[in-house]
């Protein structure tokens, strides 16, 4: 092995401190200092000399964030100091009485008692060790004395430094926190699961605790968690809750000292009334925030009361968690409507009186499928209790039989599909309903719009009215038929001029050149999202890979699990799916990675096969890249510089020399919708 000088260790050194300071400046203090382009090239320089000499690598290294393999599953964690949970308090009232009775048992003490209101984030509780200033295990909560050890997870929180910024640190230092998603990232999550045919998960809480249980930390980095701190023990060989400090909010500041984010809207209070007011203003503020809280943890200041109260059975007795009422209503129930999806399945949706709740109106709230229908025992025309907390779609939670009026017609799902009116299937041991025809226009419309959309094939101007007439009209069938459309076919449905039509046309000749992770993502299959996509076909290069692999190949992929292989291999057993790729390839569409395209050719049609091409100026749709890979991909040739041996010249707009130099050898001119036409 290669021994590294002292200047390379130096440059190492070097390199993890400017890493670390920028990582805490963008994910800490929200204020970066450096652009990512940076970023990217310090990380490349220190993960090249990490590769030549991997005795210098450290865990606490900003390149060990990421686990090389995923684990195969988690190991169980002994706490040694157990993980409480709160006590509740939903009204003022209980949070008096929680203070008299604390104030009562601390009276001897000389301390004051003043309060730390923190906001009680709604995520998943995290002990994190760290030994001699460095990460050495994080671990779920658990049932607060075992819990699951998932360090190489944590490792992935930007927001949690692998070492701490303290010159001597503790031999062991416990910190404790939540970890949790915003409410973008968890947005995001949700509309990239459904996306891929996935169940939703149905809050930022439940979210953030599957992302942490996820055995392949590659998925977790994705999901962007983060983390505020909020408990700090330092302990000491004869004493495990030894106190660095003597407050809580103390304690707060030196995690901040340490390189944690704490929650910065923290407040020191004196009294019972600023704690309310505390509260109050908080109920209302939290809204703006761009994380969930669903209420206020109270905690008594004074370390040496909090020891004096100490625990109940469950919970400390210095500490409360004042709880804001969810966001319910009730309303009435007016229909209920059957969506069909693109995967088929029935949706159930209650159209209701519309109410306000969490600052939006709700009139619509989802009754997921059958089975929840039969446990509401839902009536139209019932009085029911509609919630919707950080969720993004509403959901009736309860009916108030009490107020069933008389003639309340009880809601039994279809036996046919709304849509199609074939006959829908309940599948063994699943609660949803589906609609199984393969010609079904909600199913086909859902999958046309998913194929445009932008992470898949990225096709401009097709949306949902035009893929509603194009199915309709019976102009596409499938996806494939979105090759075959023709300008004048498109000027024949509603307000669709010449110049719009061509521009679809030409979007969708452009999307051959979208590389195949795309195409397989478009394809829907059940839950291949588009990182999915991405991992599965950087190991099988080419579609026919895929298809001969067996489901156990396609789990081989680092990331993809049981039921997303088996997914995938159903669906290209399939031969109705056989034949839809096959469709697709002859249209021009990319199933292969592995060759540069100029190599790809054989196996699509070489309608230009040993044509020269020099493309000038800009042209209307297409970028000169897009234009370029459609000509090779029909086996094309284009070049820089016309001359005598050039076929044909492009030309867009502001056109230059080119331009000229091809009209005085007479080469063939064309515009970019003759060039089109070619394909
Ligand atoms: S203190 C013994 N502080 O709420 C101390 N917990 O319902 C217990 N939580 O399990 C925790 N924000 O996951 C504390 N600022 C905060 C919190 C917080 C959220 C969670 C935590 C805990 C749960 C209890």
């Amino acid at each position: 092995m290669v021994e590294a000088n002292l200047e390379i260790q130096q440059r190492i050194k070097e390199l993890r401190g400017l890493l670390q300071k920028a990582s805490y400046e963008y994910y800490v203090l929200d204020a970066p200092t450096i652009s990512d382009a940076v970023y990217d090239q310090l990380y490349r320089e220190l993960q090249d000399l990490e590769q030549q000499y991997p005795t210098l690598i450290t865990p606490d290294s900003p390149t060990q964030r990421v686990g090389e393999k995923p684990a195969t599953q988690f190991q169980s964690v002994q706490h040694n100091i157990s993980l409480y949970s709160l006590d509740n308090a939903f009204n003022f009232n209980e949070l008096k009485t929680w203070q008299e009775r604390s104030q009562k048992i601390a009276v001897n003490s000389s301390e004051i008692p003043t309060y730390v209101c923190e906001l009680k984030i709604d995520g998943s509780a995290l002990a994190l060790t760290y030994e001699n200033g460095i990460l050495v295990r994080g671990a779920t909560r658990g049932d607060g004395m075992t819990g699951e050890e998932i360090t190489q997870n944590v490792k992935t929180i930007r927001s949690i430094p692998l070492k701490l910024a303290l010159e001597n640190p503790p031999p062991v230092v416990e910190v404790r926190g939540e970890a949790f998603l915003s409410l973008n990232t968890f947005e995001k999550i949700n509309q990239d699961r459904k996306k891929a045919g996935d169940a939703l998960f149905a809050n930022p809480r439940n979210a953030a605790a599957g992302t942490l249980r996820q055995l392949d930390s590659k998925i977790v980095a994705q999901r962007k968690l983060d983390f505020f701190a909020y408990t700090l023990y330092i302990p000491q060989p004869d004493n495990l809750e030894a106190i660095p400090s003597q407050t809580q909010w103390e304690n707060l500041e030196l995690l901040q000292t340490m390189g944690f984010k704490v929650n910065p809207n923290r407040q020191l209070c004196s009294n019972l009334e600023e704690v309310i007011k505390y509260c109050e203003y908080w109920d209302q503020e939290r809204h703006n925030l761009p994380y969930m809280t669903d209420g206020v943890v109270i905690k008594i200041n004074p370390l040496s009361l909090q020891k004096q109260l100490g625990f109940t059975q469950k919970f400390p007795r210095w500490a409360i968690a004042y709880k804001y009422p969810a966001e319910e209503s009730p309303t009435e129930v007016k229909s209920v409507t059957v969506q069909v999806g693109r995967t088929g399945a029935l949706t159930p949706v209650a159209e209701l009186n519309p109410i306000l709740l969490a600052g939006t109106t709700v009139q619509r709230a989802t009754l997921h499928n059958r089975d929840r229908i039969k446990e509401l025992d839902l009536h139209i025309g019932d009085t029911v209790i509609v919630r919707k907390a950080g969720e993004i779609i509403p959901e009736v939670v309860k009916v108030l039989l009490e107020l069933r009026p008389k003639d309340a017609k009880r809601f039994e799902m279809p036996s046919h599909c709304p849509e199609c009116g074939q006959l829908v299937v309940q599948p063994m041991g699943e609660a949803v309903t589906r609609c199984i025809n393969e010609s079904c226009p909600a199913i086909l419309q859902g999958s046309l719009i998913h194929w445009c959309s932008r992470d898949a094939l990225d096709i401009n101007g097709i949306g949902d009215k035009l893929v509603q007439q194009l199915a309709t009209k019976k102009l596409v069938n499938s996806v494939a038929d979105l090759y075959q459309l023709t300008v004048e076919q498109l000027m024949s449905l509603d307000r669709m001029g010449e110049k719009s039509a061509t521009k679809i046309v030409n979007a969708i000749a452009a999307s051959k050149t979208q590389p195949w992770s795309r195409v397989l993502y478009g394809l829907g299959i059940r839950h291949v999202g588009s990182v999915n996509a991405e991992l599965i076909t950087q190991k099988f290069k080419s579609v026919e890979q895929l298809i001969q692999a067996s489901a156990t190949e396609i789990e081989g992929v680092y990331g993809i699990g049981p039921e997303i292989a088996d997914s995938v291999y159903q669906w290209f057993n399939l031969p109705a799916n056989q034949n839809l790729i096959e469709r697709l390839k002859n249209a021009g569409l990319q199933f292969d990675s592995s060759q540069k395209i100029e190599d790809n050719q054989t196996r699509q049609s070489q309608s230009l096969a040993g044509k020269t091409f020099v493309i000038t100026g800009t042209l209307p749709t297409l970028k000169r890249d897009e234009a370029k890979k459609l000509i090779q991909n029909a086996g094309g040739k284009v070049t820089d510089s016309v001359s005598k041996k050039t076929d044909y010249v492009v030309v867009g707009e502001e056109a230059g020399s080119k331009l000229k130099k091809a009209q005085d050898l007479g080469i063939t001119l064309l515009s970019e919708e003759q060039l089109l036409t070619l394909f």
